[in-house]
């Protein structure tokens, strides 16, 4: 079973990637064969600054690395490195009525809010429903707000295998227990709500942020809901389910304060990832090797690709002069 995704380099790497999509990555490693990418062409219709952009596409490399990605097993690559996959996204374009993207999230809110959309934010799903035909995946590991995505390549694979012949498989979401992780203000956490906590933020002010973190007004004695508290959820996260049992009860109980759980949540959160700091810090100090890992990746990726790319245009009349 083939298993792949992406994660665009768009913004420092939080909790809510974390739980929602890079742990299932890593942990599919052992079970699947594994294609993980970095959306570096995805994030062009949000940063638009080159410096930035190469920073961030490190930083992502970094993070998986430091977090257990073995690149022995898995093909880690960067999007950019199989052009064929924007040749694909075009082809799909023209199987893909106009309706179907008009529909995305990504793209109504954009529109709700007044902002001004690009063709390219407005054809990201077929940029996605390429990357994940091309490598013909049967899974997607990615959190819930991914899932119209996929579906919308599941789409995007029938209006071409009905168009001309059958070429791709139907790939399927996977999603773990984690539904939506929620940032510092209660509301999802995301790079651009301003409420997340990374996963390689400086410790000290990483803590001041878990402290400050938004809960209700419920006096220290009254007792409280775990499951409407921000606190609770990621401490259920990132506790064990023993500990998580005794916070549910402390709560329920009364005469315990939010500080205490977060000064907690600020302890859990230095030891699962402080010594992965010294781990990022090592490949960080080793730029070439980083870059050997991900040519590697693209190497073995390009081939599937290339392999792929030579039936799509066969199957559809696409006649290239090159070799
Ligand atoms: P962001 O919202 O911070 O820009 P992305 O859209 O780049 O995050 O998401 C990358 C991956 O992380 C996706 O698979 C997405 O589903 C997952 N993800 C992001 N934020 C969360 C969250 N708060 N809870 C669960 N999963 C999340
Ligand atoms: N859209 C995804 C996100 O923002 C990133 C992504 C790009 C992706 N291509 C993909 C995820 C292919 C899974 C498969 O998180």
């Amino acid at each position: 079973m083939r298993s792949l995704s992406g994660i665009q380099p768009s913004g420092a790497l939080h909790l809510g990637n974390y739980f929602g999509a890079m742990k299932q990555h890593i942990e599919l490693q052992d079970q699947c064969e594994g294609f993980y990418f970095i959306a570096n062409y995805h994030a062009l219709t949000t940063i638009q600054d080159a410096d930035r952009l190469r920073q961030l596409t490190l930083d992502v490399a970094l993070d998986y690395l430091a977090m257990g990605l073995d690149p022995q097993k898995v093909a880690f690559f960067r999007q950019s490195d199989v052009p064929e996959v924007c040749e694909l996204s075009w082809i799909l374009s023209t199987v893909t009525g106009k309706g179907l993207l008009e529909r995305a999230h990504s793209f109504k809110d954009k529109v709700a809010k007044g902002l001004p959309v690009s063709m390219g934010l407005f054809s990201y799903p077929t940029l996605m429903a390429a990357d994940i035909l091309i490598y013909r995946s049967d899974i997607v590991p990615v959190g819930k707000d991914q899932v119209q995505h996929i579906e919308m390549t599941q789409d995007m694979a029938g209006y071409f295998n009905q168009t001309y012949r059958e070429v791709f498989v139907r790939p399927e979401p996977r999603l773990n227990e984690t539904a939506i992780v929620p940032g510092i203000d209660g509301q999802k956490m995301s790079k651009s709500y301003g409420n997340t906590i990374e996963l390689f933020g400086e410790p000290k002010a990483t803590r001041k942020k878990i402290m400050s973190m938004v809960t209700d007004s419920t006096p220290v004695e009254a007792p409280k809901d775990p499951d409407k508290c921000n606190v609770f959820a990621l401490l259920k996260l990132l506790a064990p389910a023993e500990e998580v049992a005794e916070w549910d009860r402390r709560y329920r109980a009364g005469g315990m304060g939010y500080g205490a759980a977060k000064s907690r949540l600020a302890e859990l959160y230095e030891a699962t990832f402080g010594p992965r700091r010294e781990a990022r810090a090592r490949w960080a100090a080793r730029p070439d090797d980083v870059e050997d890992v991900l040519r590697q990746g693209a190497r073995k990726a390009r081939a599937i690709a290339q392999e792929v790319m030579e039936e799509v245009r066969s199957a559809c009349g696409i006649v290239v002069g090159r070799s």
